[in-house]
């Protein structure tokens, strides 16, 4: 089965957690990447890599050198991600939900992570597991880090992630279908105090 029959065919029965009906195209799959430095990069961290897109832009820039930790909550896409990156000496893909990112990288000994791309369905989450996924993110990206996010809304999400980064930027990518985009981000807010509402 294609990979794009397989991912309709889970939007159908899913919805929401799916979030898309297609895999990201290879132009917004490098477009969700555009702004890392892969020669300072040393820890990535891939959400919701469904059947790889992302995934595969990303292994045709990274250097050897630095660690790619995958993530799918999928059985389905989790088999075929190990399947296409499993036997690459740097990556690792885990079958599990993103929510659980501290505990992911504290079992492997990370403490920090440079970049976190995410294709996983935020707007969808309830409220309070959206804050408390924002704060895991805030424990584990490195002060200089970034956090993107691709969106098949060009530009709608902006206020969500304002809310619990200082700094977000819109890249949009016309080629996707439909017409998409990523939101980088960085500075996440303080949200040890409860931090903003979620939206
Ligand atoms: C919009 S798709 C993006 C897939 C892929 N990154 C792409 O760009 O084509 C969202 C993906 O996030 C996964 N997902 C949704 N919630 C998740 C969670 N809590 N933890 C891990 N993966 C999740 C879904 O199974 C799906 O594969």
């Amino acid at each position: 089965m294609s990979d794009f029959a397989l991912f309709l065919g889970k939007f159908l029965r899913h919805g929401t957690k799916i979030a898309s009906v297609a895999p990201s195209s290879p132009w917004l799959s490098k477009a969700t990447i555009g702004n890392i430095d892969w020669t300072k990069a040393r820890v990535i961290v891939e959400l919701g890599a469904g059947t790889g897109p992302i995934t595969r832009a990303i292994a045709e820039r990274v250097q050897p050198g630095t660690r790619v930790i995958i993530n799918e909550r999928d059985a389905d896409f989790a088999a075929i991600l190990r399947d296409r990156f499993g036997n690459r000496a740097n990556f690792e893909v885990i079958e599990g939900d993103a929510c659980d990112l501290a505990t992911i990288l504290s079992d492997r000994g990370i403490d920090q992570v440079d970049h976190i791309i995410s294709g996983l369905p935020v707007p969808s989450f309830p409220k309070e597991l959206q804050a408390k996924f924002f704060r895991v993110v805030q424990s584990v990206l490195a002060p200089e880090g970034t956090y993107n996010q691709i969106t098949e809304i060009a530009w709608y999400y902006q206020r969500l992630y304002r809310k619990y980064f200082h700094d977000v930027q819109f890249v949009f990518e016309p080629r996707n279908f439909p017409p998409a985009g990523a939101y980088y981000c960085q500075r996440p807010k303080d949200l040890s105090d409860g931090g903003p509402n979620p939206v």
